[in-house]
């Protein structure tokens, strides 16, 4: 299974001269807790894996038998606080660990792996395991706590295959590894294995069904099936979370309303959640969208959103459960782009959210997409994260690479997501960054958190690319510790993924690191958005649709302009949602970046960036500039053959050649539009009338 990718980067793959290291390792493995799904007990069998898998060297598992203090040299030992201190070990001596937490110790008298629970010890015996990997055989003592307690997958899985998306919707791998025929599928062999590789990343929730959801989740089979899924999930410390859809009640014909206000809906739903935690103790929770594109939620009863989703955070309450609220809401159905200069779309999740800060439950977790409209090239930092100060917040990435080239062009994503993660909204004119605001540092909350769109499939490289799993790892990584290099950790990857040969680390790193901005260059650039085809597929350009429509996601591009003009004084007010010192930045054409310009003003084609180049000259030499390097790809690749097993190579290398195709159907697409629209030439002449 190398050769598939479904290990993924947990492959054990023997390391060179491991015989050599034989000696250093430890010969028996002592995991104190045994039973059945406990995650100590999955450590030390991935324990006994990993040393076999890196070095040929078998080990025994044992869960007792340790003398504290005896220093036996040659032992590794994995078990949480309270296992370790019965067993006899001191705990006084120990860092302090924050909850999912651990503490790794590898020291002469043996490796050490203590969790502040189950889950942490489990992580802290991937780490260890992935030093091991990547041939670091160092002594090291440190603790290591989560940035934030929320890391959920959500995937957009749906229970029946078919339908215009498939059974993923937006997935690019095949069918759903949870759903098949209306149900849960019998072999969850696949679920046990993303619960594994998520584990290793420390994710320690997954919401496995459509956020786009429907009633018949809640049906009796299904949520057997559901209990099944968790049962598979439990031992690697990975809790299940639902996606509900707001009008069951009602759906199921169980009653004649959903209105969250009435007291038979709020029976109804209290009754049903304590079914799901009769069956699933420990599920996580929820997740909803209510009142987006089309779907029904409180304000279909002119309740507020704060009453929707305190419904469902009452019910989770009792059983420690939290609910995941999302801000993706807005109306694609009243925007007028002829008849209203000011409408827009990227106003809409503040001012749904307006007035309701601090009246949302404890449990309560607003779930808000990075940027104001949708999983773009780039945006901006969405401002509702300045907004909610009494409530906690989760940042929504998107791993799919939905509007990215769909894991047919690669996208390493890290350095677009720290462009959100590391920005400073300047909140009351203090250091306020985003990462800080989600793990609930900066406004003192509780809550808060990860929640990453990974939609993958039963292809067996998982997300239907091997090189796009670097996105899934450092997902994870970022959710822990949002100050991770991308570079490091895609260096982590590669080793794990691909081996130690210097030239492979280079080559993908290399690629990796210019392949955003290489995307954004062929795509949309100057902050226009990606110009993908937005009514149909989300694939392929097609700048002409973003405008006219009810979707919102306007560029307002005419015969002499371009841009959204996101002003306070003359546009949508877009800019004045964020704290005074951004809203100034971005208010001002002056002051806001070259590569935001046209997310924020509407100018003339012929319009000066910074770089001394106009609008219209930037686009063209961009996209000449772009599809060039993805270009450089396939060659680049194919430099490492031999070097990678035959299969991984040929696979990655169709989809490297195939990028380097669609990059020119981009470029001269989008080039020629805006060529056909403006007029204007091309001073190097590329662009021409056809
Ligand atoms: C995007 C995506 C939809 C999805 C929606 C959401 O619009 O294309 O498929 O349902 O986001 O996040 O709710």
């Amino acid at each position: 299974s190398a050769e598939t990718g479904i290990d993924g980067w947990l492959r054990y793959a023997r390391l060179p001269q491991a015989a050599t290291h034989h000696d250093i390792l430890p010969a028996r493995i002592i995991a104190l807790n045994d039973s059945q799904s406990s995650p100590v007990r999955t450590a030390g069998i991935e324990l006994q894996q990993g040393i076999d898998g890196i070095f040929g060297k078998q080990c025994g598992v044992s869960h007792g038998g340790w003398v504290a203090g005896s220093h036996e040299s040659g032992i590794v030992l994995v078990g949480t606080l309270s296992q370790f201190e019965s067993a006899g070990g001191n705990i006084g001596q120990l860092p302090k660990l924050e909850e999912d937490g651990f503490w790794l110790n590898i020291n002469d008298s043996g490796t050490y792996i203590v969790g502040q629970n189950e889950r942490g010890a489990l992580y802290g015996t991937f780490e260890y395991l992935s030093m091991l990997a990547q041939g670091n055989m160092t002594q090291v003592s440190y603790a290591s706590n989560p940035d934030a307690p929320i890391r959920w997958i959500n995937q957009w899985d749906n229970l029946q295959a078919g339908g215009t998306h498939g059974s993923v919707e937006r997935g690019y791998a095949g069918p759903s590894i949870f759903f098949a025929n209306g149900s849960v599928k019998e072999d969850l062999t696949r679920a046990t294995q993303y619960a594994r590789l998520l584990a290793s990343i420390k994710v320690n929730a997954v919401v496995v069904n459509n956020v786009n959801a429907n009633e018949t989740i809640l049906t009796e089979p299904v949520m057997d099936g559901l209990a099944r899924i968790a049962d598979v999930f439990r031992p690697y410390g990975v809790q299940l979370g639902i996606s509900l859809y707001f009008a069951s009640p009602e759906a199921l014909g169980d009653l004649d309303t959903f209105d969250p206000l009435n007291a038979s809906v709020i029976e109804w739903w209290h009754d049903k959640t304590d079914q799901l935690y009769q069956k699933i103790p420990d599920m996580a929770g929820f997740l909803v969208k209510a009142n987006s594109e089309g779907q029904p939620g409180p304000l279909t009863y002119n309740r507020t959103l704060a009453d929707g989703a305190n419904l469902f955070a009452k019910a989770v309450q009792p059983h420690g459960g939290v609910v995941m609220f999302r801000a993706f809401v807005y109306d694609s159905t009243s925007l007028n782009q002829t008849l209203d200069w000011r409408a827009d779309r990227a106003n809409a999740a503040v001012e749904f959210f307006d007035g309701l800060d601090g009246k949302f439950d404890d449990n309560v977790i607003i779930q808000i997409k990075y940027g104001p409209i949708d999983f773009q090239v780039r945006e901006p930092t969405s401002p509702l994260f300045a907004h909610l100060q009494q409530t906690s917040s989760a940042i929504e990435l998107q791993i799919s690479q939905e509007y990215l080239g769909q894991q047919c062009h690669l996208v390493y994503l890290p350095p677009l997501w720290k462009t959100v993660l590391d920005f400073d909204l300047r909140e009351d004119n203090q250091p306020s960054l985003v990462r800080n605001i989600i793990s609930g540092e900066r406004f003192g909350r509780r809550l808060g958190g990860y929640a990453g769109v990974a939609n993958v499939g039963t292809n067996q490289t998982w997300l239907g690319s091997h090189l796009a799993m670097s996105n899934l790892y450092a997902f994870g990584r970022l959710a822990w510790d949002p100050t991770t290099d991308p570079v490091s950790m895609l260096q982590d990857w590669t080793r794990l993924t691909f081996g130690f040969d210097p030239t492979v680390l280079k080559t993908i790193t290399d690629m990796s690191m210019e392949s955003w901005p290489t995307y954004e260059n062929y795509t949309g650039n100057l902050g226009i958005q990606t110009l993908t085809d937005i009514l149909y597929a989300h694939y392929g350009p097609n700048p002409a649709s973003q405008d006219g429509n009810p979707w919102g996601q306007w560029t307002r591009a005419d015969s002499d302009t371009i841009g959204m003009d996101r002003t306070i004084e003359n546009g949508t007010r877009f800019a004045g949602q964020y704290p005074p010192e951004v809203a100034s930045r971005y208010d001002n054409i002056e002051t806001t970046p070259d590569n935001l310009l046209l997310w924020f003003h509407h100018v003339p084609y012929t319009q000066r960036l910074k770089s001394g180049k106009t609008v219209i000259q930037h686009f063209y030499d961009a996209h000449y500039s772009g599809s060039a390097n993805a270009q450089t790809y396939a060659p680049r690749w194919q430099e490492l053959a031999g070097k990678i097993d035959d299969q991984r190579f040929d696979e990655t290398l169709f989809r490297l050649k195939y990028q380097a195709g669609h990059s020119l159907v981009w470029r001269d697409a989008v080039n020629n539009f805006y060529f056909n629209l403006s007029q204007i030439p091309d001073e190097a002449g590329r662009v021409e009338n056809h």
